[in-house]
């Protein structure tokens, strides 16, 4: 029986964020101090997260996604990579990273059975990448891309959440990588996640500028399906480009009426909705596979038909205090 929630989306889809540590501060994610981490004995094993994912396959879950925080400061991840590969059923393992720390790793998690990686990459500029992520280093993450394509991490993809007044101006930037490389560049709208602004009043940014800014620099985007799956990205080739170009659009054009995905909470709570306060803990249930799999279905059955996340920044259906921060839900 496939997992169908109560508005007849089909879910087989899981994204698991690993951890709440980064070693990056970027300011749409976290306070400048980081956030409250979570400790260690809190964390999910990793034999508790493949019962999860077991659990899962079995009902219909066939795609992963490793998320955090950042996966890759988490120790031994490449044994958590290994044992999600030998689950009966899972089709497709891939990564969400910053991918500063991809040059050392690549291989390796190409090896264990890792599919692809979207690397997060906001800024083409070392300085205001560096004033974005508060401590990084461009040219590490541009390795970490590098090392990608190079261990056959692919499709490519870059998350580049685009912000009023601090990297709107390098659209044309982005769109040039994209015709130089095979890259797949995803423009995600600024979303006002956690319990503070993190300055989205001011820098939330809705996406139609940038067929605009194509044109206007005689680039043609056509609209293409994208290898991987888009997901809720509109997809677009480029005049002469080996990449393509994608718009996320979660707050101007809400994509939750396709919406296939469940999430797990570092430290184990199972979540219906990025936008939606409920959550469930596996951990009464971890070894019980039958128990786990009704909680998960409980889940499933009580997620929302869409999210309430306007451009305002409210979100009507969580209460203050209680929306986590993107790097405890796992974007
Ligand atoms: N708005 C939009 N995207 C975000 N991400 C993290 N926080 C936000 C936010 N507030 C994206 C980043 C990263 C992924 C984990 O989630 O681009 O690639
Ligand atoms: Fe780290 Fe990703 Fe959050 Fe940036 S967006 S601080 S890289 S978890």
């Amino acid at each position: 029986m496939p997992l169908i929630d109560g508005h007849g989306r089909k879910h087989d889809y899981l994204r698991i964020s690993v951890t709440d540590r980064c070693n990056l501060r970027c300011l749409y994610c976290m306070d400048a101090d980081g956030i409250d981490q979570t400790s260690h004995s809190a964390i999910l094993s990793y034999e508790d997260i493949v019962k999860v994912v077991s659990a899962g396959a079995e009902l219909g879950i066939n795609k992963i996604r490793l998320t955090g925080g950042e996966p890759l400061v988490r120790k031994d991840l490449v044994e958590l990579i290994r044992k999600i590969t030998a689950v009966p059923g899972i089709k497709d393992l891939a990564m969400t990273t910053n991918g500063t720390l991809l040059p050392h790793y690549a291989a390796e998690l190409k090896g264990a059975g890792l599919n692809r990686v979207n690397i997060s990459l906001d800024s083409l500029n070392p300085v205001k990448y560096r004033s974005i992520t508060r401590c990084g280093e461009l040219h590490d993450a541009l390795e970490g891309i590098e090392a990608a394509l190079q261990y056959d991490l692919k499709p490519v993809k870059l998350n580049t959440v685009l912000m009023k007044g601090i990297n709107d101006d390098e659209v044309l930037d982005f769109l040039h990588l994209a015709c130089e490389k095979p890259l797949h560049i995803r423009f995600i709208e600024y979303m006002p996640i956690g319990d503070h602004d993190h300055g989205y009043s001011n820098h939330y940014l809705p996406l139609d500028h940038i067929r605009a800014t194509a044109k206007n620099a005689g680039l043609t985007l056509t609209p293409v399906p994208l290898p991987g799956g888009a997901g809720p990205a509109e997809s677009y080739s480029i005049t002469g480009g080996k990449g393509t170009i994608g718009l996320i659009h979660p707050i101007s054009k809400h994509f939750c009426s396709t919406c296939n995905r469940l999430r797990l909470t570092p430290e184990g709570s199972l979540k219906a909705c990025l936008y939606w306060q409920d959550e469930e803990p596996v951990q009464p249930f971890i070894n019980d596979k039958k128990a786990l799999q009704a909680l998960i279905k409980k889940v499933l059955n009580s997620k929302p038909a869409e999210h309430q996340m306007d451009a305002d920044g409210k979100c009507g259906a969580v209460k203050p205090g209680k929306m986590r921060t993107m790097s405890r839900t796992g974007g």
